[in-house]
């Protein structure tokens, strides 16, 4: 029986590890350091592990626990997550301003009362709170449900598992989910040194963790949040915006520090203006200001569209922009031999990353915006990675530069020195030496990626040296080094040459189709590559069938059958195939896989996919379908079974409705077929 001594111990800990929880994560002013935070921990833990009948699910020990969940499941919000509308410039925001003057009846001299947040760019979240406890946490989803992502909600530390004041009754606690930018930037070196697709901005990684199964992944990558909205009970005697986020922070929930009262709309302005110039200072992203009536009996006054409060708005900030100077315009040569030109940039700050190099397009774009070496050039960095140069800065080329040449693009591969060559219907120069060191180099990092054989230790800088040195020639070589032969290499130990070799040993055991799709065959990506080794099984099924026979795979089309047909003729490619088969790789797929994990569900039934998925890629999609039976067609007609319904659909969505043939969204979609949301790892 644990002594009353052991259930206050438990007690004090408890509340001192909220207490620090909060200082840091809440009020980012630690009292202790991390370490000191570490020990209180396993102090709880290891009482916990002695008595585990005094575990409460509310123990901070236990925000990660249990085992990764299977999937999420689909909850109705108590009240819908509505979203809001945008406004992109200063007359937009002023008419904004005239609507809820009107719809108040506010004089021409009076001035309305709002409250301007930070817009953070991340996800929303809902937050349910049972008597004081967190019982459930909520993605937006269409805003009417939303996947239940509790464990994961759990696993963020800045989310208190029980309020600081016992709330009695239901309340919905609403906020943002972001990646700190230094988060971002760890995730992201770790993703490129594993050889993964880093991703695009902290927004797209944020929303990636969320979705994951595992919640103790989400832990680890350090999410933040933000709250700025309550529903439910608790909201008694809170008459405005400001009580609520002061509510909000007394009950121990993070709220961001920086919103301001306005009066009237020229304060909001100054507002929006300061944050667009000055939000490079915050540690995190956002993408706005949020703009709202302060007060809440106002807002009730002014009510809401199907999509939008009446009495909130969003001020986007324009991209990034700034201007430096072309240094020099290089050109890079791709996998598939494509040789494309980008700009070398005198090192400038823009959205928070020192910028060196910008995306140029193509030597017919390079001529069209007449960009040439030397210029001053607007970068602008949108939702990629890279940013792209948007034009030069014609008024400032000076006579020296006028007097430069037009960019020529190179006729010889830079790196062979083969002549380059272009299709007549084409834009882009490719090198056409398949053995030229450039697309080996591209082609080993390709092979050793994670979605393909996964051979974890093989990045740019060792794959540049197995080239330069002569040790690779094609991927089949690979098979055959030795750690000594590795060990002399630039960052080799004795120790990560055996583990290299380990995983280059590991990865003869992939599952065909990763094979498949490591050869970097033009145009078979992934779920092609799938689709093509269930259907033939293995290499010499492959390696017999003609191209119809090819093409007759449900998902498959002609470009990609013509591509694998002329792929696996060459003699070259038998070669290398017979000498990754005599190192071992494996070359079939398990077909015991395809019949336990799906039925044929969807047997008779065509599918059609309009818009933009945002949960599954469309191969993916595809892939599920045609794999439980179904099939995919490009057009709808009065056979079609259902058609599919992304973001920005086109036309595809007015015939169905003309044909009356069933829509649905991509949740239903996934619901009705039992498909996951891909997951980002
Ligand atoms: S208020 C009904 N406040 O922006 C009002 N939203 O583009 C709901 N967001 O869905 C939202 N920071 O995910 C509000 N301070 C803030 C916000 C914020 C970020 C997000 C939120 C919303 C989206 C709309």
């Amino acid at each position: 029986m644990p002594t009353e001594r052991i259930v206050q111990e438990i007690r004090e800990l408890k509340a001192a590890i909220r207490h620090h929880e909060e200082r840091y994560y809440v009020l980012n002013d630690p009292e202790i350091s991390d370490i000191e935070f570490d020990l209180l921990l396993r102090r709880l833990t290891e009482i916990e592990a002695a008595h585990p009948e005094l575990v409460s699910p509310n123990s901070p020990t236990q925000r990660v626990s249990g085992r990764p969940v299977d999937s999420f499941t689909t909850v109705d919000h108590v009240e819908p997550m509505l979203s809001l509308d945008n406004a992109y410039n200063e007359t937009e925001m002023v008419a904004f301003d005239e609507r809820v003057r009107k719809g108040l009846g506010v004089s021409v001299d009076g001035q309305v009362g709002y409250l301007a947040e930070l817009k953070i760019d991340g996800l929303s979240i809902a937050l349910h709170y049972r008597d004081g406890s967190l019982v459930r946490g909520v993605t937006r989803g269409d805003g009417v449900s939303g996947e239940d992502v509790t464990s994961n909600a759990r696993a963020i530390r800045g989310i208190p598992l029980s309020l600081k004041i016992l709330v009695r009754g239901e309340i919905d606690v609403r906020g943002e989910v972001f990646l700190p930018r230094v988060s971002f930037d760890r995730l992201n070196a770790e993703r490129a040194k594993a050889g993964d697709t880093p991703f695009a901005n902290p927004r797209n990684a944020a929303a990636g963790t969320m979705r994951t199964l595992d919640a103790s992944l989400v832990a680890r990558r350090g999410l933040g949040v933000y709250v700025y909205q309550l529903i439910g009970d608790g909201t008694e005697s809170t008459d405005s915006q400001v009580t609520v986020l002061e509510r909000l922070r007394s009950w121990g929930f993070p709220v961001e520090s920086h919103w301001c009262q306005c009066n009237g709309m020229s304060e909001v302005i100054a507002y929006c203006r300061g944050w667009a110039d000055q939000r490079r200072v915050l540690p995190f992203d956002i993408d706005g200001v949020v703009v709202k009536v302060d007060k809440l009996s106002d807002r009730v006054r002014l009510g809401q569209t199907a999509k939008y409060p009446r009495w909130a708005m969003a001020f986007k900030f324009p991209a990034e922009q700034v201007t430096t100077q072309l240094l020099k315009i290089d050109v890079n040569v791709g996998r598939t031999g494509a040789v494309t030109p980008y700009a070398v940039l005198e090192p400038v700050q823009l959205a928070g990353t020192t910028v060196r190099l910008a995306t140029l397009h193509n030597a017919e774009d390079i001529a069209r915006k007449d960009v040439r070496v030397g210029d001053t050039v607007l970068v602008e960095k949108g939702g990629d990675i890279i940013p792209k140069v948007v034009k030069p800065i014609l008024g400032r080329r000076s006579r020296v530069e006028a007097g430069s040449a037009p960019f020529v693009m190179p006729t010889v591969c830079p790196v062979c020195e083969t002549r380059l060559e272009r299709g007549d219907t084409e834009v882009v120069w490719r090198c056409p030496n398949h053995n030229c060191p450039a697309k080996v180099r591209q082609r080993l990092l390709h092979f050793a990626s994670r979605r393909a054989m996964n051979i974890d230790g093989l990045g740019e800088s060792l794959a540049t040296q197995l080239v330069d040195k002569g040790l690779v020639r094609d991927v089949a070589d690979l098979y055959f080094l030795t750690p000594e032969l590795i060990q002399g290499l630039e960052r080799m130990g004795v120790k990560s040459a055996a583990s290299l070799v380990v995983a280059i040993e590991n990865s003869k055991n992939r599952d065909f189709w990763h094979l498949l799709f490591g050869l970097g065959i033009r145009h078979v990506g992934e779920g092609a590559a799938e689709l093509l080794a269930r259907r033939f099984g293995g290499l010499s099924a492959l390696l017999a069938a003609s191209s119809s026979e090819i093409e007759e795979v449900v998902g498959i089309g002609p470009v990609v059958a013509e591509s694998v047909r002329n792929f696996f003729s060459d003699l070259e490619t038998r070669r290398l195939m017979d000498r990754l088969a005599a190192a071992g790789v494996r070359m079939d797929v398990d077909q015991v896989e395809l019949v336990a994990e799906f039925e044929r569900t969807l047997s008779g039934q065509t599918f059609v996919i309009t818009g933009a998925l945002e949960s599954v890629s469309r191969v993916e999609a595809r892939r599920a379908i045609e794999i439980r039976g179904g099939k995919v067609t490009g057009l709808v007609s009065t056979k079609t079974t259902c058609v599919v319904v992304g973001s920005n659909p086109g036309s595809k969505l007015e015939r169905a409705l003309a044909l009356g043939v069933e829509t649905i969204d991509e949740r239903t979609f996934r619901k009705r077929i039992k498909l996951r949301a891909s997951v980002e790892m």
